[in-house]
């Protein structure tokens, strides 16, 4: 591939494809960036392509793609992609909507069927040394499904999964704050389930579960829920993370030096889990 005069191509970095162009998705890829080509997407391609070019300017070699997680086809076009520019050694999927969505069927859509339907797209591309990185969130450990819902979201990319939690749940019990939760318990049991899968090809799956980080998405959540601004006055170390803490995880997550990490989360909350079990009188 020959290069265009004043636009940065390095062939000689390996890829990350990082999904979804919002406030953490923007801070992995500009990290991800410095020692990787990166592939990013998101439903919104103004926002994949805006970002790619604010990195561009940085000297980064970024590729935008609007894709929606939830649409098989446009998952078939992101792996093609992602093959075309010689697979890949990273994947980050961060997109996810909040509660603050207030859709049952969406969240659990974007949430949790997105991310599985590109994990199996995407793993066939998976080399030795290859990573994936789902982003969860600290509310897949303080709730506890039963074994019934359990079992539904052992099958994440069942077309009709919302409909079938709802429907083990009861309609009364199927609220946002559920499918986010929900969502990301799931996602915890996909590293743990599909790290076999990954590890047959030398790669490794693993969660990343943040706790409350200043974002504009955490922001809106905290309009939506009481319970989230109780959580932000027991967070142990008395503030918010950054997004630029997330991404220091997800950027040992990737590197070789977490090369024994697979099949399992990595909770970055500043401590809010633990205190949790332990209230302070
Ligand atoms: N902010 C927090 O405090 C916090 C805490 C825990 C976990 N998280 C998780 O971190 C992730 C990112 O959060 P954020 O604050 O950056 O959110 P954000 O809203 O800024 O970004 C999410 C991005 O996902 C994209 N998206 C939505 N639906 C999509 C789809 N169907 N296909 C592809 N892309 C889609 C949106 O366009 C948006 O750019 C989410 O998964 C969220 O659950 C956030």
């Amino acid at each position: 591939m020959s290069g265009v005069p004043g636009r940065t191509r390095r062939p000689d970095l390996p890829l990350a494809i990082v999904i979804g162009a919002g406030g953490m998705g923007s801070a992995v890829a500009r990290r991800m960036a410095q020692t990787h080509r990166v592939l990013l997407a998101d439903i919104d391609g103004e926002a994949a392509r805006a970002q790619a070019d604010s990195l561009a300017r940085d000297g980064a070699d970024v590729h935008p793609l609007a894709c929606d997680v939830t649409d098989t086809d446009a998952v078939a076009a992101l792996s093609r992609m992602a093959e075309g520019l010689g697979g890949f050694r990273s994947l980050v999927h961060v997109a996810g909507l909040s509660i603050a969505a207030d859709d049952f069927a969406r969240i659990l859509a974007v949430n949790l069927r997105g991310p599985a339907l590109v994990a199996a797209a995407l793993r066939p591309l998976a080399r030795p040394g290859a990573s994936a990185i789902l982003i969860a969130s600290l509310a897949a450990h303080s709730f506890r499904p039963s074994p019934a819902v359990i079992e539904v979201l052992a099958m994440p990319a069942a077309p009709d999964l919302a409909d079938r939690i709802a429907g083990v749940l009861g309609a009364e019990n199927a609220t946002p704050a559920t499918a986010y939760a929900l969502s990301k318990v799931g996602l915890l049991q996909m590293a743990r389930r599909e790290a076999a899968d990954w590890g047959r090809v030398g790669a490794r799956i693993v969660s990343l579960s943040p706790g409350l980080i200043a974002t504009p998405m955490g922001a809106l959540a905290y309009e939506k829920s009481a319970g989230k601004r109780a959580m932000f006055a027991q967070t142990p170390l008395s503030r918010e993370g950054a997004m630029s803490e997330i991404a220091d995880a997800v950027e040992f997550l990737a590197s070789d030096r977490a090369s024994f990490i697979s099949g399992t989360d990595l909770l970055v909350d500043g401590g809010l889990s633990a205190a949790l079990g332990y209230p302070q009188g």
